[in-house]
């Protein structure tokens, strides 16, 4: 989900001099974003980027250094019945445990991730006055630039430390007219590897679960993608705001590729842990929705990025979720029944996609951090 704009409210560590409101209304008006200020030559960050991090454990700090995330090699599923099953015990032991791991050869060639990576920065880098064309409201819109930083009912929030574009679909297209002339190609070519790869896990994961292979794919996991390119510019004091502050994610499935600066962090038993990139691997995390219907045996995990002097840092997030039209948004998830029995009674009760998403982002303007499937628990 895009977290830049879902953030902790800031303490009245202010001056009276600070007006809190003018300065939201000179960075929304600016339409500039976050890369805005630095461009201005700012050596220190505006207050409404200055977090409160009243929790200990909220404060960023580095990860553990003895612990590492998963790292799990697809590349030979399709080669003999031995090695696919193989694979999938590791998904399954990395799904249940971290609810986040990173995948290699898993066929998205490192030339499509290179495009993809240089394309959202070069949208990010470009005119600004050109990207305010994309600065939309319209909530038909399939492309927009800073779509939850420039949302004024955000007003009362502290802001991240990161600019994104978004785009959302339902069912891969076969072109992108509404882009920006310069993204089509790389966007249409990186999705479509995407979304095959996308397809692959869910396949890898329902046999995991132990249900047939296309189980996630039937029951409507996969039909909706929505992309978000982040671009998190330098930060002069990185130790005051947060880059995303900690969410878990909506969907079913998220695929992130990241570039070589690193910041991203999960929270494993309580405990933050670095997702140190990898050239040429996916990550990929779960969303709440995953979590609901597997019954807790997937985790959706709890994860941040820390702001950081260098940069820019550059990932871009591709969700896989059900479409979006209102027949969808209205289908009923639960867990699956497959996997209840007496001693394993379902936990959550039966949801819909739209009460689910409103109740994750009430929860993210919360600001906590809180999980949105408390509120789903029977
Ligand atoms: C997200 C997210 C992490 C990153 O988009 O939900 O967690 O590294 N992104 O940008
Ligand atoms: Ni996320």
């Amino acid at each position: 989900m895009v977290v830049t704009s879902s953030v902790g409210e800031v303490q009245p560590v202010v001056s009276p001099d600070y007006d809190r409101e003018h300065e939201f209304r000179a960075f929304f008006d600016s339409k500039a974003g976050v890369k805005g200020i630095i461009d201005s030559g700012a050596t220190k960050i505006p207050r409404i980027f200055v977090h409160d991090f009243d929790k200990p454990e909220d404060k960023p700090c580095p990860g553990n250094s003895n612990l590492s995330i998963p790292v799990i090699d697809i590349g030979g599923i399709n080669q003999d019945a031995d090695t696919r099953s193989d694979t999938v015990d590791k998904i399954r032991a990395a799904s249940e445990e971290w609810g986040l791991f990173q995948v290699v050869n898993h066929g998205i060639p490192s030339t499509v991730m290179n495009k993809m990576v240089d394309a959202v920065r070069q949208f990010h880098e470009q005119d600004v006055e050109i990207k305010k064309l994309y600065c939309t409201s319209d909530p038909k819109a399939m492309f927009r630039y800073n779509k939850g930083t420039f949302d004024r009912s955000q007003m009362k929030k502290s802001v991240a430390w990161g600019d994104c574009i978004s785009c959302e679909f339902d069912h891969l297209p076969a072109d992108f007219p509404e882009l920006p002339g310069e993204f089509r190609n790389p966007m249409s070519e990186y999705m479509n590897c995407v979304n095959t790869l996308g397809m692959t896990l869910f396949e890898l994961l329902s046999e995991a679960l132990g249900l047939r292979k296309s189980y996630l794919k039937d029951i409507g996991c996969a039909e909706g993608l929505y992309f978000v390119g982040h671009y998190y510019p330098p930060c002069p004091e990185p130790e005051l705001t947060q880059a995303a502050i900690a969410h878990s994610d909506l969907a079913f499935l998220n695929m992130l590729l990241q570039d070589q600066i690193g910041g991203l962090q999960v929270l494993y038993q309580n405990e933050w842990v670095d997702v140190t990139p990898l050239p040429g691997a996916m990550v990929v995390n779960f969303g709440d929705m995953m979590q609901l219907i597997t019954n807790d045996k997937f985790k959706s995990s709890k994860h941040r990025v820390l702001a950081k002097k260098v940069g820019p840092r550059i990932s871009v997030a591709t969700f896989m979720r059900p479409a979006r039209s209102e027949a969808v948004t209205s289908r009923m998830y639960e867990p699956i029944e497959e996997l209840l029995s007496d001693e394993n009674p379902a936990i959550y009760k039966r949801t819909t996609i739209k009460d689910c998403m409103a109740q994750l982002y009430s929860n993210l303007s919360a600001g906590d951090g809180s999980s949105a499937l408390l509120h789903f628990r029977i």
